[in-house]
Parts: structure tokens; C-alpha cells; sequence
């Protein structure tokens, strides 16, 4: 699999899975009737940021956004969203894209990386950011109108980047809660 920044005319591709994951309404709070044109100012990120694609067998099968998570004072730490197109999830694309966007945040300086709004029933997520050392902060109750559940909470996640160089074997290990 090549993960690659994204390329302005890669947006075609992207623009279908993405509207797919917001229309099932269960894991993004863009508004089920986003357009083509509000997605792609949100999801293709300039410089501070990036955007990258996942591409395997000339198919793009996800794509990741990454950049500072605030402005100014809280510019060094960073923020990342993922999508993998539904046809492609469970096979390691998104492992593939947190490993990517894990390291570039390090290496570009960030000191830690924050998910804002991870919708709490989303266990393949949650699970996934927790086996990369991810721990939630906080959870924002009833954050969240789930299309199939209701209202349902919103982690604040978190993970120093400081602690320790982002291995490929550290996708199995468990964060020691903090004492
Ligand atoms: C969340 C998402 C990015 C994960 O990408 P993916 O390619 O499906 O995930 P992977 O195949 O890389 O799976 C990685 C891990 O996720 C976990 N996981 C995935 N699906 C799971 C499920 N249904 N139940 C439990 N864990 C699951 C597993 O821990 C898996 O670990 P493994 O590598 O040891 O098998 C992807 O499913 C997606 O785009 N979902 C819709 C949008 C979304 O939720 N974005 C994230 C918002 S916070």
C-alpha cells in the first residue's frame, strides 16, 4: 500500500466514500447533506496540514487529514481525521494511515496528538487509537446524534508524541495507565 499526500484531482476519489461514511451518520458530524465542494475545503488540507492518500492497486481505498489541532499557541499539537473507503475497511488501511500520520506529526515537531470528537460507539475506531497509545481524556455525553443509536458521547483522545518513537510492533501493546 502507498500512502501519498493527496493531489487536488485525487478529491474524486475520495468524495464518494466520504459522503458514504457521513450519509450513514454514525462516525463524522459533517451535515448528511454536505456538498462535494464544503467536504473538499474541509478534508484537503493546506500547509501547516496535510492530506494523504492510501492507494492500493491504483484504487485510493482511504484517505487521512492531518494538521495543528489549534491555532497559534496551540499549534504543537496535532489533530488527524481518517476515512477508509466502507469496501476497504478491516483489512489494515486505517492502521496503515494512523502508523503514517503518526509519524509525520512526530517528525514534523507536534508534541502530542488529540482526536476531538471520536463518537464513543465507535469501537473499531476507538480500539484501533487505543492499540496506538491513544487514551480518552474526557467523554462529551449525549455529544452526538448516532443515526442508528441517538445520542451518544464524544471521546477526547490523546497521545504524547514525546514519550517514544512510533514502532510498528507498538500497534499490539496497551498504554500503562497513568498512576
Ligand atoms: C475507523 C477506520 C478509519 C479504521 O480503518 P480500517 O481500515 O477499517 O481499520 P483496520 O483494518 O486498519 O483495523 C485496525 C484495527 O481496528 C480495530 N477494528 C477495526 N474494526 C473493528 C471492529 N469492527 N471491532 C473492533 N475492532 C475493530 C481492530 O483493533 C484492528 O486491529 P488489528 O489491526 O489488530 O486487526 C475505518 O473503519 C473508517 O474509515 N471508518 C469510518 C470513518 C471513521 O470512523 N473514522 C474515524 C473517526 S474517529
Amino acid at each position: 500500500m502507498l500512502i501519498r499526500p493527496a493531489e487536488a484531482a485525487d478529491w474524486e476519489s475520495i468524495w464518494p466514500f466520504f459522503r458514504e461514511i457521513v450519509t450513514i451518520g454514525e462516525t463524522y458530524c459533517y451535515p448528511d447533506q454536505i456538498t462535494s465542494e464544503s467536504a473538499r475545503s474541509s478534508w484537503m488540507t493546506e500547509a501547516p496540514g496535510i492530506t494523504v492518500v492510501a492507494e492500493l492497486e491504483g484504487r485510493i481505498v482511504g484517505s487521512a487529514r492531518i494538521g495543528p489541532n489549534r491555532d497559534g499557541r496551540g499549534a504543537h499539537v496535532a489533530t488527524a481525521a481518517f476515512m477508509v473507503d466502507p469496501r476497504s475497511q478491516g483489512e489494515g488501511v486505517g492502521r496503515a494511515l494512523a502508523e503514517f500520520t503518526l509519524d509525520w506529526a512526530r517528525t514534523t515537531g507536534y508534541r502530542a496528538m488529540q482526536f476531538n470528537a471520536v463518537v464513543a460507539t465507535n469501537i473499531g475506531a476507538v480500539s484501533l487509537w487505543k492499540s496506538l497509545g491513544f487514551e480518552i481524556l474526557a467523554t462529551v455525553p449525549e455529544a452526538f446524534d448516532h443515526a442508528a443509536d441517538g445520542l451518544v458521547g464524544l471521546h477526547i483522545m490523546y497521545r504524547s508524541l514525546l514519550d517514544r518513537p512510533i514502532l510498528r510492533s507498538e500497534s499490539s501493546m496497551r498504554r500503562v495507565p497513568r498512576g
